[in-house]
């Protein structure tokens, strides 16, 4: 039986180099936080119990941290007086709330995105079943500068955690780093914490000095070297979070390439880690599904499209979109050029094209809204169909305005539904109809005026334009030509 699992994520200090308003570990990558990535990797560590060690901007990332895990228990660290400091302020809040810490406690950061459960699991596996004091997540590095530096004795032993500043020259070529993820029985962590100093180069308590404490014991220390390096890399600038964030989408499509999505061009698609892919979905060039998007089996995104919070059904095609907060029904066309706001809801074979724009419209089963529209705060029946260049008039400057148009009516062109306003079952309107009142089921509403033309014009009143000079060549050659034979 394993034992009781503590996970403390370290998450205090402030990412000066991110150059930025925006704490570190709240920067984010595929659709999540930096810390909502660990914290999502901790809740599949099988930890019993987490505590978030928070200081700068604590008042931003405490509440972040606890609607993402609210059983995580928060510690704050006023002063960043390094990571032994920060680890002690967890203990002591982990001892205050429940009276004790026992089993194994996990030491994580907050930036390290790529992290995942299993090897936290792992950690703890393996630490237990060897029966360490302090087990070392390490990794062999081409370039170790900057990180703490795993000791080994003759007989390859683990003596201690050197940090970069205090290594002498011999152990700065050592590339074996430590992670920053430690595993210790918490009973030798209760005794080892008071005992670390800040007598060091940076005047910081190093937690890392508890594996030399550990050894001074007499108690048993070992690392567990991990191949995935990226897994504990964190993202402390600009740069790094870009490049973290390539690996990660990376990542993310190649797990769904084999679960039966087809990814046209893995370099310009980017899918968030919430999205839901269903088997032989194709995901075209230039394709960003992010948040909690959802795509069902044989449906077509791309290319160049942005879903995000969308839903989009069964073998429907999604072409050059722009949507957020959007369903779209089985079967359904949208696009190219479209532009779904929140709260569009497209029916089952239903159609939003080319240059239209969609905000909180129910369409229904089948309706069509085909060419250069706007539909807002509108319901649109089943198997309607919306005339090209018909705009809902929703919002008369002060309030916003309901429209519904019923089942199987046909739109005229170029019409404008004033809300609020009701179009029947199986009505009609003209082109240019203008709807101000509601029009009854089965009804022909047209609002246009009969069409005047004053003969002439062009010549009379635009003398010396190209236009009059059309115009006249016009007149010219119909009455050369004579009256047209009967
Ligand atoms: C630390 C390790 C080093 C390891 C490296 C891996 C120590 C002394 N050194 O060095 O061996 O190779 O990580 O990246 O542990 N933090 C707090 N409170 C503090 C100090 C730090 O919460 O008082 C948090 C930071 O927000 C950060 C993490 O702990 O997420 C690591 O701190 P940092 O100062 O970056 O440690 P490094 O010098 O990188
Ligand atoms: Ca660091």
């Amino acid at each position: 039986m394993s034992r009781e699992l503590t996970v403390i994520v370290l998450a205090a200090g402030g990412g000066t180099r991110m150059k930025s308003k925006t704490m570190k570990v709240l920067h984010p990558i595929c659709g999540r936080t930096m810390i909502g990535h660990v914290l999502n990797a901790v809740a599949g560590s099988g930890a019993d119990r987490v505590v978030t060690v928070v200081g700068h901007q604590r008042e931003v990332v405490g509440p972040h941290v606890q609607q993402l895990m609210p059983q995580a228990l928060l510690a704050v660290q006023e002063e960043q007086a390094g990571t032994g400091h920060a680890v002690r302020v967890a203990v002591e809040a982990l001892l205050a709330a429940e009276g004790t810490v026992e089993g194994t406690v996990l030491v994580a950061y907050g930036d390290t995105p790529l992290l995942e459960g299993e090897s936290l699991r792992a950690l703890a596996a393996e630490h237990e079943a060897a029966q360490r004091a302090v087990s070392i997540l390490s990794a062999v590095v081409a370039q170790p500068f900057g990180y703490g530096r795993v000791v080994r004795d003759e007989e390859g032993e683990v003596v201690a955690i050197v940090e970069e500043k205090d290594a002498t020259p011999q152990q700065r070529e050592i590339a074996e780093i430590n992670s920053g993820i430690l595993a210790f029985d918490a009973e030798f962590l209760l005794s080892a914490l008071p005992r670390i100093s800040n007598d060091n180069a940076k005047g910081e308590y190093y937690l890392t000095d508890a594996v030399g404490i550990a050894r001074e014991d007499g108690l048993a220390v070992g690392a567990l070297v991990i191949d995935d390096v990226l897994q504990t890399e964190g993202a402390n600038d600009r740069v790094q979070l870009a490049e973290l964030g390539r690996e990660m989408n990376h990542r993310i499509l190649t797990g769904w390439m084999r679960e039966g999505v087809t990814v046209m061009d893995p370099a310009t698609t980017w899918v968030d880690a919430d999205v839901v892919l269903a088997r032989d979905v194709t995901l075209l060039p230039g394709t960003q599904l992010l948040g909690a998007t959802a795509v069902a089996e044989d449906a077509v995104v791309g290319p160049d499209t942005t879903l995000k919070d969308c839903e989009v059904g069964e073998g429907a095609r999604v072409v050059r979109t722009h949507a957020e907060l959007a369903v779209v029904g089985a079967g359904a066309h949208v696009g190219p050029f479209s532009y779904l706001r929140p709260g569009t809801r497209l029916g089952a074979a239903g159609k939003i094209g080319a240059f239209v724009e969609t905000k909180n419209a129910e369409i229904g089963a089948g309706a069509k809204v085909p060419h250069l529209s706007y539909v807002g705060d509108a319901e649109i029946g089943e198997g309607t169909n919306i005339g090209a260049g018909t705009i809902v008039a929703n919002y008369d400057g002060v309030a916003k305005h309901r429209t519904k148009v019923g089942r199987h009516a046909r739109t005229g062109s170029n019409n404008t539904f004033v809300a609020p306003v009701e179009i029947g079952d199986g009505a009609a309107t003209g082109a240019g109809t203008v709807v101000r009142r509601d029009v009854a089921p089965g009804a022909l509403a047209v609002s246009a005026g009969e069409q005047r033309s004053i003969e002439g014009w062009a010549e009379r009143r635009r003398p010396g334009t190209a236009q009059a000079g059309a115009a006249r060549a016009a007149r010219e050659a119909e009455e050369s030509a004579g009256p047209a034979p009967e």
